[in-house]
């Protein structure tokens, strides 16, 4: 028999936020495990608390309260965290985040952006390794074209692509195809259903595009900052 180590443990999450005398709960009470190895699609009505979760989940914003383990490390628990550094070093070991505006530099080259990532902390090798990966988005032949030079959906793998030069354990996608059509939306479908499948990379998919969501074999709900519904879907 073989275990699948939980890769994100999140219990009892909340996320309040002050609306003048108000308080809004983005996220409220919600409870998930991710496995390693799972593509999980996250859907819901925009202003559902999507992106508030994937930012909890992805150790980019704090919760008000409620527990969060990444990687076996507790993160956050009720209102206690870790320090910035200990977050940034978690972000960088464990996370490739994309998001809808794929946030490439436009004066420097696909392999230049991908490469952004080694600014700081240079690594040995790197260059040739993200000619790897680049050839396996198929966009070795483009590497010294610059982002204006690239359709949408090539803007969008080069961003996939600039998330997988750490060997993430975990990709988290914010509306990666709000800015493209349905056919270059179905392309990143499949580059991310590869990924999930050929690699064993976890994936947690943010998307209203309820197509796009069926890339992934786990579909769940969100309104009002809670789970409403889950779906497993069989292999396909
Ligand atoms: N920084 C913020 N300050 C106040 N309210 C926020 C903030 N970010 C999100 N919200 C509110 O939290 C709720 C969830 O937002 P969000 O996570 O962006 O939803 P989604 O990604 O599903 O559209 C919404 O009501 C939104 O207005
Ligand atoms: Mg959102």
């Amino acid at each position: 028999m073989t275990t699948t180590a939980t890769i994100i443990e999140a219990f009892g999450i909340k996320k309040i936020y002050k609306r003048g005398a108000e308080r809004v709960a983005a996220i409220d009470g919600l409870s998930l495990t991710l496995k390693e190895g799972e593509f999980l699609s996250i859907i819901g009505p925009s202003g559902s608390g999507k992106t508030t979760l994937l930012n909890i989940l992805g150790c980019l914003d704090n919760p008000t309260s409620g527990k969060l383990a990444v990687g076996g490390i507790t993160v956050h628990d009720n209102g206690r965290g870790l320090s910035e550094s200990q977050l940034t070093r978690i972000r960088r070991q464990l996370f490739g985040y994309i998001f809808q505006n794929f946030y490439l530099i436009p004066t420097l080259t696909v392999l230049e952006n991908v490469l952004v990532p080694f600014t700081f902390f240079k690594k040995r090798g790197a260059e040739k390794d993200v000619m790897a990966i680049l050839k396996n988005l198929g966009l070795d032949k483009r590497a010294g074209h610059l982002p204006r030079e690239l359709s949408g959906g090539e803007m969008q793998r080069v961003a996939i692509a600039r998330a997988l030069v750490n060997h993430p354990s975990v990709l988290l996608a914010d509306e990666p195809t709000g800015n493209l059509d349905s056919e270059r939306s179905r392309e990143i479908g499949q580059v991310l259903r590869q990924l999930n499948e050929k690699e064993g990379l976890t994936i947690v998919l943010v998307t209203h595009n309820p197509e796009l969501a069926l890339s992934a074999r786990r579909i769940m709900t969100l309104k009002d900052g809670k789970i409403v519904e889950e779906q497993a879907r069989p292999e396909h």
